[in-house]
This record gives C-alpha cells, sequence and structure tokens, in this order.
C-alpha cells in the first residue's frame, strides 16, 4: 500500500489530503478562502499567501489525522508547483519541503491540471489512460489527448481568456459576487434565452477557446442597456452560459471527431456546472465527470498524480520552484 500526503496552495483554496494508492481518498480537508476575498470581488494574492501561511500546518495536521496513517508511513509528498499564483504557491511548496526533507521522504512536484485530470481516477476506479480529456477552469480550457499517466499531448488550448475567467468576468458586470462561475449558473435558470452573443470556432479544424468576443459583446451590450432588474440580468446570464456551452459543445464533437476518442473526461472548475453536465449527456462517448468536490481545488487530486509520478520513477529535487506559468510537460 502506498499513501501520498498532497498539498494544494495555487490559489484561495488551502487544502491537502492523504490518498492511497493514488485512487483511494483517505482524508480531503480544503480550507476555502472565498469569504475572505468575496469582499474584494476576487483573490487578492498577497491576502491569499498569508492566510496560507496562518493555516496550512492546521490543514496537515488535520489532513494526516483524518486519513489515520501516521507521516512515517508516507510514501511521498505531493505538492502543486504550477500554474498559479506565486505567493501562495511558495507557501505550499516550502511547506513540502520541509516535510519531505524533515521526514525523509521524496518530494513529488506535481502539475496542477495533471491534478484535475487525476481527480477522475478518484471517482472512477476502472479509468485508465488513453482518453481524450477536456480541463475548464479559472485559468483553462485546454483539450488534451492523455497518452498514459503523466503523458499528454495538447490539441488545442485557451487563445484569451479561460472559460471560467469568463464566467467571473461577467458575473462582476452582472454585479454577482465572487466567484463568478456558481452565481452566473444560479442566476441563469430563472433566466431564458434571448441573446445570440457572438461565439468564436475559429477555423475550421481548430481545438483552440476564444471567449473575450463574447465576453466583450456581453460589456457593449450592457453599456448601450444596462440591465436594471433581475429579469434582464438573469436572460444575460443564461444566454451567455448557453452561447459559451455551444462552444464547448461544438469543439467537442469535432475533437471527438478528430482523434476518434471514446472515453472523455472533463476537468476543473467549471466541470461543476450542472448546465454543462446536462448538455453533455447525449454526447456519443464514454463521458466521465468528477463529482463537484474534485471539481474544485483539493489536494486529493495532487496526491494522486503524485503517486503516479512515483510509479513512473520520478521525484523532485529540494531545489524545486514554484513556477506560475508551468506548462504541463515541464513539472518537476
Ligand atoms: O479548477 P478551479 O477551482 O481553479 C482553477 O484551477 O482555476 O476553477 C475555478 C473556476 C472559476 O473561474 C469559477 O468561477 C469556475 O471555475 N466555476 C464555475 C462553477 N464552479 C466553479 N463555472 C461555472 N459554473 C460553475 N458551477
Ligand atoms: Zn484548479
Amino acid at each position: 500500500m502506498s499513501y501520498i500526503l498532497g498539498i494544494e496552495t495555487s490559489c484561495d483554496e488551502t487544502a491537502a489530503a492523504v490518498v492511497q494508492d493514488g485512487r483511494i481518498v483517505l482524508s480531503n480537508i480544503v480550507y476555502s478562502q472565498i469569504p475572505i476575498h468575496r469582499q474584494f470581488g476576487g483573490v487578492v494574492p498577497e491576502v491569499a499567501s498569508r492566510k496560507h501561511v496562518e493555516v496550512i500546518r492546521r490543514v496537515v495536521e488535520t489532513a494526516l489525522a483524518e486519513s489515520e496513517i501516521q507521516a512515517h508511513e508516507l510514501a511521498g509528498i505531493a505538492v502543486t508547483q504550477g500554474p498559479g499564483l506565486v505567493g501562495p504557491l511558495l507557501v505550499g511548496l516550502s511547506f513540502a519541503k520541509a516535510y519531505s526533507y524533515g521526514l525523509g521522504l521524496p518530494l513529488l512536484g506535481v502539475h496542477h491540471l495533471d491534478g484535475h485530470i487525476c481527480a477522475n481516477y478518484l471517482a472512477f476506479p476502472d479509468l485508465e489512460p488513453p482518453f481524450l480529456a477536456l480541463i475548464v477552469s479559472g485559468g483553462h480550457s485546454h483539450f488534451y489527448h492523455v497518452k498514459d499517466y503523466g503523458e499528454y499531448q495538447l490539441l488545442g488550448g485557451t487563445r484569451d481568456d479561460a472559460l471560467g475567467e469568463a464566467f467571473d468576468k461577467v458575473a462582476r458586470m452582472l454585479d454577482l459576487p465572487y466567484p463568478g462561475g456558481p452565481e452566473v449558473e444560479k442566476l441563469a435558470l430563472s433566466g431564458q434565452d434571448v441573446y445570440a452573443f457572438p461565439m468564436a470556432m475559429l477555423e475550421e479544424d481548430s481545438l483552440d477557446f476564444s471567449f473575450s468576443g463574447m465576453k466583450s459583446a456581453i460589456r457593449n451590450h450592457l453599456h448601450k442597456h444596462p440591465a436594471t432588474d433581475l429579469k434582464d440580468r438573469a436572460d444575460i446570464a443564461h444566454s451567455f452560459q448557453e452561447r459559451a456551452f455551444d462552444v464547448v459543445e461544438q469543439k467537442i464533437k469535432r475533437a471527438i471527431k478528430q482523434t476518434g476518442a471514446n472515453t472523455l473526461v472533463i476537468a476543473g472548475g467549471v466541470a461543476a456546472n450542472q448546465r454543462l453536465r446536462d448538455r453533455l449527456n447525449h454526447l456519443p462517448v464514454d463521458l466521465r465527470f468528477p463529482p463537484l468536490k474534485y471539481c474544485t481545488d483539493n489536494a486529493a487530486m495532487i496526491a494522486s498524480s503524485g503517486y503516479y509520478m512515483l510509479q513512473n520513477g520520478k521525484h523532485s529535487p529540494l531545489t524545486l520552484n514554484a513556477k506560475p506559468n508551468l506548462s504541463l510537460h515541464s513539472c518537476g
């Protein structure tokens, strides 16, 4: 049995978890800073870093206690190396380095997106690569061909605003609180599909995404017709969500056609959106969405990723540094 302690601090969640053999979650602690950042309308990196420093020890100790695994039974310490906010990343990384040095355990520098994909291994014991993955989070709208554990080919990605970022920006325009994604989803429930906001499908065969045109169209619309009542705002939220998911659905169909993939894994914060789940359900593919608690940032997914890194005979040096723009091919 191999137990990995995972640590995640790339944004505004301080998280720690213990996972057995990359698949079985023994504990999964997430301390969310959302109430703190809500008053600023978004994540303030310096405030996030300070809060991580304040709570990380307690979060890790709680994860270990809940797992009933002793620190000396661990096989490694997995930690998010990037991408993310540099200050927050450094807090988790410094803590993980000290812990791994003190216990004489391998340090496993994990790519945050690899973690999001591994979230599905926690939920689906039968899931094995190869498969097609779409990551839709605050920083990414990326298609990957997952060839094997930790082996990726990028098929298309964000050219400007990522999908979650577009949700957050539209939410701000509609005076909704941070984080915007779930708020837009909630408001959209009482709205109707009345606006044909522009959808960028880009070139015929492209699997890249662009949501900035749609976002700007909504901003221009609001300048001309300020949404004064709840009904107007709900219609805008609803129409934005439908147009954004029209693009996602078309791109997924394109990706399935191009790759011939039988299995599609959706990961990242936007995968928590129920409307997206409902809209994609009919696709002729074995579709996997992680349960909600593994869609948004957590450390169980980081521990799973670290497990497969160790299985592949890899670990990271203690000189490992935080990389805010880390690409999926250069981790550890
Ligand atoms: O994966 P995640 O927790 O953090 C990053 O790695 O970015 O994703 C956060 C993003 C935010 O942009 C948030 O607004 C979006 O995911 N999000 C949603 C929903 N829940 C979270 N977007 C749409 N609908 C949701 N229910
Ligand atoms: Zn994330």
